[in-house]
């Protein structure tokens, strides 16, 4: 279970560039929660996976993962429970490292033992099974370079490399916006598969309307750091893209702004 409470962040202080990203998020996930997060440019949704993963701290507020209240934990032991992908298909692997090397990298961080090891090869053969599964053919390509793939590659392996180590948490950041259509939905099918599989609470921020009514089970909807629309079971089966648009420019006064959104999604 995730708990943010009271999560405020401005940018700037005190300058002329001041700028409120989160103004008092207070929000729960449960275990089985799938969240999908829409909202304009600049909403806040990116700052808020800041605050939980730890690239900031935040002015005040409390981060509650499991039980353990992590608002000022170093990024780098956060990372073992949490799973994030970017937009940016580049973050998250080492491109001069192999696939392989990527994969033992991300495996061994979640063992108890500091240094990584070399592949058991039951590890490695665990791992071939599941890259096999992606449908890809990065099994037969183990040693190859991970600069050498392609977005849509790198981001399953990212994928791969964020779920091994079994985290209680997975938040996805447009992670598919920057592919193409067919790729992005291979991915995401990936995605839909292994949180499935794994049982992962996961948030997802699309600029997808209607991806976010279908995917998982609850949306958010975000503006000026605050959550302004929070709907899950029949609610939310009953909407529909032009609801939520209206919620948005009925609480907002103006329309839901992004420039990633595509039209008539
Ligand atoms: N590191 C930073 N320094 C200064 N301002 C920042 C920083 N990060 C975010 N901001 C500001 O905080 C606000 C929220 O930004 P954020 O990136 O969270 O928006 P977003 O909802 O993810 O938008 P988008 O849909 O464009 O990705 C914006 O006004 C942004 O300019
Ligand atoms: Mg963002």
């Amino acid at each position: 279970m995730l708990e943010l409470k009271r999560l405020q962040k401005t940018f700037g202080k005190g300058t002329v560039h001041e700028q409120v990203a989160l103004a008092g998020i207070d929000l729960t996930l449960e275990n089985d929660d799938f969240v999908t997060i829409l909202g304009s440019n600049g909403a806040g949704k990116s700052t808020l996976f800041g605050a939980i993963i730890g690239t900031f701290w935040p002015d005040c507020g409390h981060v509650v993962l499991a039980g353990e209240d992590i608002t000022y934990q170093p990024i780098h032991r956060r990372a073992q429970k949490i799973g994030m992908l970017f937009q940016d298909p580049l973050k998250g692997t080492a491109p001069d490292m192999t696939i392989a090397e990527n994969l033992a990298l991300a495996y061994t961080r979640g063992h108890r033992f500091p240094l990584a090891r070399a592949l058991q090869k039951r590890d490695l053969q665990t791992l071939r099974d599941k890259l096999a599964a992606f449908g890809m053919g990065l099994e037969d390509r183990m040693k190859v370079k991970v600069g050498m793939l392609s977005g849509g590659q790198r981001q399953a392996m990212t994928l791969l490399m964020a779920t091994i180590a079994k985290p209680k948490l997975l938040l996805l950041d447009e992670h598919t916006a920057a592919l193409d259509p067919a790729t992005a939905e291979k991915v995401l099918a990936i995605t839909l598969q292994t949180v499935r599989e794994q049982r992962l609470p996961t948030m997802m921020i699309t600029h997808n309307m209607k991806s976010a009514l279908a995917l998982g089970n609850r949306t958010i909807m975000m503006a000026h750091g605050k959550v302004i629309l929070d709907v899950a079971g029949e609610t939310r089966s009953a909407m529909q893209v032009s609801d939520l648009l209206r919620h948005y420019s009925g609480t907002q006064g103006t329309s839901l702004d992004n420039d990633r959104m595509l039209l008539g999604s």
